[in-house]
C-alpha cells in the first residue's frame, strides 16, 4: 500500500500512535460508536460505507463485521498502510478498501456512491479541528440521496460553572494570600479555552443548547459562526460564576448518542472551559445571562474562537417557562402551569 507523506501539522499529529491509543481507550466514545453500528445491522448489511478519517480502521472493521458490502477506509496519514493488515487480522480484509488520501483528493469516479458515511470528526468544543468540513464534502460528493450519516446530529451546550482549581488555590499558598497573582494567572489563561474535567457539582445551572447541527443539511458556510443566541441560566444553587463550561453530544440515526457532558463518564474531550479572570457571586434562582459564539478563525480555518459575553439578565429575553426569580418569569411560569398554555 502506498504511504502518503504529508507536511501538514494537523495530519502529522494523527501519525502519532499515542493519539490513536487515547482514542481507542476512550470507553464512552468506543461504546457509543460500536453500539450505533452493531445494533443497526439492517442499516449496514449489504451497504456501501465510507469511513471518513479511518485512523486505525476500527470503525471500518465494525461496519464490515456487521455485514457491509464494501467499506472505503479513507485515511491520508501513514496509518493507512496498517488498515489493510488490521482488517485482514479480523477476517474482513476483502471488504475494507483503503483509500490512502485526503477525502478532498479522491478523484471523481474512483469510488461507488455510498449508502452510509461514518466518521469520528469531533474536536474540542465540537468544531475545533474543522474536520466537519470534510464530512460535508463527503456527503455532497459521495452519499446517495437520503443516505445515512453516523453521527447525524451534533449539539453544543454551555453552562455557567465554578472552577475552584483556578480560584481557591490562590487564597492560601502555605498561609500566604496570593490573589494578586491569581488574577494575573487567570487573566493570562482566559484567552485560551481550558480543556479540563468539570465536576457536575460545580455546574451552576443545567446546560443550554448553544447550537444544533444537522449533518444531513448543514453547509460549510453555516460553520463560519455558530451559536450567538442570548441564553439565560437560572442558577440552581448559590455559588460563584468563575467560568463557562462547554461540551457537546452527537446523535446517531437510531437516536443512540455519545455525550461529553460533565454529568457523564469523562471522555478524552473532557469539557472546555472559558475562564473568567474574576468571579461573580450568584444566589439560587438568580438569572445568569450569557451569549456564546463560536467563530472560525479567518487565518487558520481549522481553528475556532470561543467567545462569551456576560449580559444583563433584565435586558435579555428569557426562554419560557423560566425558573429564575425575576417577577415576570415567576408570573409567566405560574400562568403556564395553571393554564397549560405558552
Ligand atoms: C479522531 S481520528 C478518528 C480515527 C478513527 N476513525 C477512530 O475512530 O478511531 C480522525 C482521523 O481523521 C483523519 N482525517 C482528518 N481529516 C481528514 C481528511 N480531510 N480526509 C481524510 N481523513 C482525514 C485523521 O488523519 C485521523 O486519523
Ligand atoms: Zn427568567
Amino acid at each position: 500500500m502506498a504511504t502518503v507523506v504529508t507536511k501538514d501539522e494537523y495530519f502529522a499529529s494523527y501519525e502519532n500512535l499515542d493519539v490513536h491509543k487515547l482514542l481507542l481507550a476512550d470507553n464512552p466514545r468506543m461504546t457509543a460508536y460500536k453500539n450505533a453500528i452493531m445494533n443497526n445491522k439492517d442499516l449496514f448489511a449489504g451497504k456501501v460505507v465510507m469511513d471518513v478519517g479511518a485512523g486505525t480502521g476500527i470503525l471500518s472493521i465494525f461496519c464490515a463485521q456487521i455485514g457491509a458490502k464494501i467499506v472505503y477506509a479513507v485515511e491520508p496519514t501513514r496509518l493507512s498502510s496498517l488498515i489493510g493488515n488490521i482488517a485482514a487480522e479480523n477476517g474482513v480484509g476483502h471488504i475494507v478498501k483503503v483509500i490512502p488520501k485526503k477525502l478532498e483528493n479522491i478523484r471523481d469516479g474512483t469510488v461507488e456512491v455510498v449508502d452510509v458515511i461514518i466518521s469520528e470528526w469531533m474536536g474540542f468544543y465540537l468544531v475545533h479541528e474543522g474536520m466537519l468540513d470534510t464530512i460535508i464534502t463527503a456527503r455532497d460528493r459521495f452519499l446517495v440521496t437520503n443516505g445515512l450519516i453516523f453521527p447525524c446530529i451534533a449539539k453544543l451546550y454551555a453552562a455557567p460553572c465554578q472552577i475552584p482549581e483556578f480560584f481557591e488555590f490562590w487564597n492560601d499558598v502555605c498561609g500566604v494570600k496570593m490573589e494578586t497573582v491569581g488574577y494575573k494567572f487567570r487573566e493570562s489563561k482566559c484567552t485560551i479555552p481550558e480543556i479540563m474535567i468539570v465536576k457536575p457539582e460545580n455546574l451552576l445551572s443545567d446546560g443550554k443548547l448553544v447550537a444544533s447541527l444537522d449533518l444531513t443539511s448543514v453547509t460549510i458556510n453555516d460553520l463560519s459562526t455558530i451559536g450567538g443566541r442570548d441564553l439565560v441560566f437560572p442558577a440552581n444553587k448559590s455559588g460563584k460564576l468563575q467560568g463557562i463550561c462547554v461540551w457537546f453530544d452527537v446523535e446517531f440515526p437510531n437516536s443512540s448518542q455519545l455525550s461529553t457532558s460533565p454529568r457523564r463518564e469523562p471522555t478524552h474531550w473532557k469539557q472546555t472551559v472559558i475562564l473568567l479572570p474574576c468571579c461573580m457571586e450568584f444566589d439560587k434562582s438568580e438569572p445568569i445571562a450569557l451569549k456564546i459564539t463560536v467563530r472560525r478563525d479567518k487565518r487558520k480555518p481549522r481553528w475556532y474562537r470561543l467567545e462569551a459575553e456576560i449580559l444583563n439578565p433584565e435586558e435579555t429575553e428569557h426562554e419560557l417557562p423560566c425558573d429564575c426569580w425575576l417577577i415576570k418569569c415567576i408570573v409567566t411560569k405560574k400562568f403556564i402551569l395553571e393554564t397549560g398554555s405558552y
